[in-house]
């Protein structure tokens, strides 16, 4: 195991990583608002260098070279290769997935109690079931557009041919997933949502970063590793079979994107200082801490009309809820853990995901060995349902 120089270590509090000291303090999280961009743009400063290499040798990275012949074969088209006359009546969806999955779908009476969703009828929640689903559907999309602007800076920045190349097969891939995810919004479902306050400062550090392999720590690892559990999750969920069979394709190629995460960032960790290392750590659990803050979904409760001490209540006496929000780091935790991350710089994140619940997930098998990753075929030719 690393160990620190004593001299280099800094405990760096929760407070002076996250901006709280509880990472379960839901009325931290429901206060922090994101700014709306009322020019219809956003700019964030990139200050990474774009790196040019005259070593044009392909291959030199084998597995690298693997994904990407892989990549070339594994494209698909949003626009003919899914069946976009399947109609959509939110309402019956929300009614039909809440009969497909009792469990998830029924509210907790104690919990309700005293607040204003005590007095909800059924119209008011099946509304608020449709929000959902608009909600979520637009954070994907942001969120695409997040992975498709983080990996056309990984073409610039990161060093090796081979990883270029690959980058270029995943910025094509994200533009793609851009398209279904806003098409299906637009013809689908009824009203888009901003991009969510935690998950735009998450993007905004990954962006303006200036270390090329945090780009792909950020991205990659932690904010694909967890699209890929929660597209799993809803896909396996959902009673639509549009939006399934969306799903099923897109976590096609999900599968190679962390895996490329994976095999780009797995031999730099090993060269790296615990010091180093440390940094990579902190960025890590605060990339989690971001991703679990956007699942309280405050944009919808406030859409809804809930009061913030009504929500507080309803979160709070959700266990299950937060057993949803922890199944979510299932791909990430695996591979933090083959990166070395775990365990460097004296265990620090370790100690970090032992706190959030989530290392139980560290012995499932990481993303180099995802059997989606390196499938010959586009999902269409392989008949993916
Ligand atoms: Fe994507
Ligand atoms: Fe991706």
């Amino acid at each position: 195991m690393t160990t620190l120089d004593e001299n280099t270590e800094q405990l760096k509090s929760n407070l002076d990583l996250i901006g709280r000291e509880d990472i379960n303090d839901i009325e931290a999280v429901l206060n922090f608002v994101g700014k709306y961009d009322v020019e219809g743009f956003h700019r964030v400063p990139d200050n990474c260098p774009a790196e040019f290499t005259w070593d044009y040798e392909k291959g030199a990275k084998p597995q690298l070279d693997k994904l990407y012949e892989k990549a070339k074969k594994a494209q698909w088209n949003g626009q003919t290769d899914l069946d976009w006359s399947i109609e959509v009546d939110q309402e019956r969806v929300v009614i039909a997935n809440a009969e497909a999955n009792p469990a998830q779908a029924q509210w907790d009476e104690a919990a309700l109690a005293g607040t204003v969703l005590e007095k909800w009828d059924d119209k008011r929640f099946i509304q608020f079931g449709i929000e959902n689903q608009n909600w979520l559907l637009s954070q994907f999309m942001h969120g695409e557009q997040g992975a498709l602007l983080c990996t056309a800076k990984i073409v610039e920045t990161v060093p090796w041919i081979d990883a270029k190349y690959y980058a270029a097969t995943q910025v094509m891939d994200e533009a793609r997933h851009v398209e279904v995810f806003s098409k299906y919004l637009d013809e689908k479902l009824s009203g888009h949502y901003p991009m969510n306050a935690h998950l735009g400062l998450l993007l905004d550090d990954i962006v303006s970063d200036s270390r090329w392999d945090m780009t792909y720590l950020g991205m990659q690892i932690m904010v694909e590793g967890l699209a890929l559990a929660a597209f799993g999750f809803i896909h396996m969920m959902t009673t639509e079979p549009l939006l399934k069979k969306l799903l099923r394709y897109v976590m096609a190629d999900e599968a190679r994107h962390v895996a490329f995460g994976v095999l780009s960032l797995q031999e730099y960790y090993n060269e790296l200082s615990a010091a180093e290392l440390r940094e990579r750590q902190e960025f890590a659990f605060e990339a989690a801490i971001r991703m679990k803050d956007r699942m309280v979904m405050q944009e919808v409760w406030e859409r809804m009309e809930v009061p913030t001490a009504d929500v507080m209540k309803i979160m709070q006496s959700a266990p299950e809820r937060d057993d949803f929000q922890i199944l979510l780091f299932s791909k990430i935790v695996p591979n933090l853990r083959k990166l070395g991350l775990l365990d460097a710089a004296d265990g620090w994140l370790r100690t970090k995901f032992t706190e959030m619940g989530a290392i139980a997930f560290e012995h499932l098998t990481d993303s180099t060995e995802d059997e989606d990753a390196f499938a010959d075929g586009s999902p269409a030719d392989r008949q993916v349902a």
